[in-house]
């Protein structure tokens, strides 16, 4: 029989075991108790930020931080076309418009250039997502904030412990907001973090999360809120995960080492790019074919299926979704690139033969 090799597997130890445990016997299993604090300021250290805030999961850490900022309808936010759904979604929760600017061919992330070709009296904030677990070019949109006066909230959703030039991603902003989906680098099942340096900006947030009650007086509400809070026990799960997050993303680092010596000469294909300005942790490993179209590449992930190898498209624009799409807008290189691309496995638990044996089955194919 076939060995079945999944794109992505959770990575769970006898720690998280344990954490989860004591969450669950100590009977705090709400969002209040001992592992959301340790949970939060582990994590703070870990990024390099003074505050950081647990969230159900980063689609509504993302909103949590648009609406903490101020963001509402008759905004424009400015978001790459290619990245997952929530990035923009969350944009249109709060009644503001995601603009959609183009990818940089050789980051997969957004474009400076198109950035500020996209910037109108209406923008209000950036949202660079780090995507695939390669940063975006921080320095450059940091300088586009400053100019037009914007918000820049980093998605890390993909890429935790990246570096940009030596700094850990979300760090870099306003804000940054992380996703724990169970595919993610590390995981709390669903679940999500906000990381900043301002205070004003954390508070608001915190107090939105809880409903926006009031601290002086207990269940009195004066704005709308929302339940965002994340579980205890989702926070054991995330603080054993984050105390292994080093040896998580050391080994990430080695199977991408490992494609890249399997598939080198291979001729047309392209894998992850890592800038010299960059730390990649390689969230997923990617390839991409530059005779792929979108036909190609089903069959392609049909043939590595047949052998047990699991892989997913990369993302469609956002800009495609019919929710979205406007008559005769496109993005050169996103509408060029997603047909190209795929996701390999990319899993902890891979080994050296599974790699190898990926790598010999897509040597036969291409
Ligand atoms: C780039 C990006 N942003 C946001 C999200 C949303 O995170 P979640 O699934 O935790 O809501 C994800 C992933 O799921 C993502 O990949």
């Amino acid at each position: 029989m076939i060995k079945f090799i999944p794109v992505s597997e959770p990575t769970i130890t006898e720690k998280e075991i344990e954490y989860v445990m004591q969450a669950v016997k100590s009977g705090w299993v709400s969002s209040l108790g001992e592992y959301i604090n340790r949970f939060e300021d582990e994590f703070a250290k870990f990024v390099g930020t003074k505050y950081a805030l647990t969230v159900a999961n980063g689609t509504v850490g993302l909103h949590l931080a648009l609406v903490s900022l101020g963001i509402k309808e008759g905004d424009e936010v400015i978001v790459p076309d290619l990245t997952f759904i929530a990035t923009a979604n969350a944009v249109k929760y709060t009644g503001a418009t995601p603009v959609f600017a183009d990818i940089d061919k050789e980051t997969w992330c957004i474009s400076v250039e198109d950035i500020e070709r996209k910037i109108t009296p209406r923008t209000k904030a950036i949202i660079p997502v780090h995507l695939y677990g390669h940063p975006a070019d921080m320095d450059p949109i940091m300088e586009i904030a400053k100019r037009y006066n914007l918000y820049i909230i980093e998605d890390c959703a993909e890429a935790h412990g990246a570096e940009y030039k030596g700094r850990k991603v979300c760090s870099i902003g306003h804000c940054g907001v992380f996703s724990f989906y169970g595919n993610k680098i590390i995981t709390t099942g669903e679940g999500g973090m906000i990381t900043t340096n301002d205070k004003e900006l954390y508070e608001k947030a915190k107090y939105l999360r809880d409903h926006a009650m009031s601290k002086e007086k207990r269940y009195w509400h004066t704005e709308i809120g929302y339940n965002y809070r994340l579980t205890n026990i989702q926070a054991a799960l995330g603080l054993a995960q984050l105390e292994r997050i080093n040896e998580i993303i050391n080994k990430k680092r080695r199977i991408f080492e490992w494609y890249k010596e399997g598939l080198k000469d291979l001729e047309g294909i392209k894998l992850n790019p890592e800038k010299e300005w960059a730390k990649n942790v390689y969230w997923m490993v990617c390839l991409v074919h530059e005779n792929f179209d979108e036909e190609k590449r089903e069959r392609f992930m049909k043939e590595l299926k047949n052998k047990g190898i699991d892989t997913r498209p990369f993302f469609y624009p956002c800009s495609m979704m019919p929710m979205y799409k406007k008559d005769g807008f496109i993005n050169p290189v996103s509408y060029e690139i997603y047909k190209k691309g795929i996701n390999l496995p990319s899993s902890y638990n891979l080994t050296f033969d599974d790699v190898s044996y990926i790598c010999r089955t897509i040597r036969e194919f291409i």
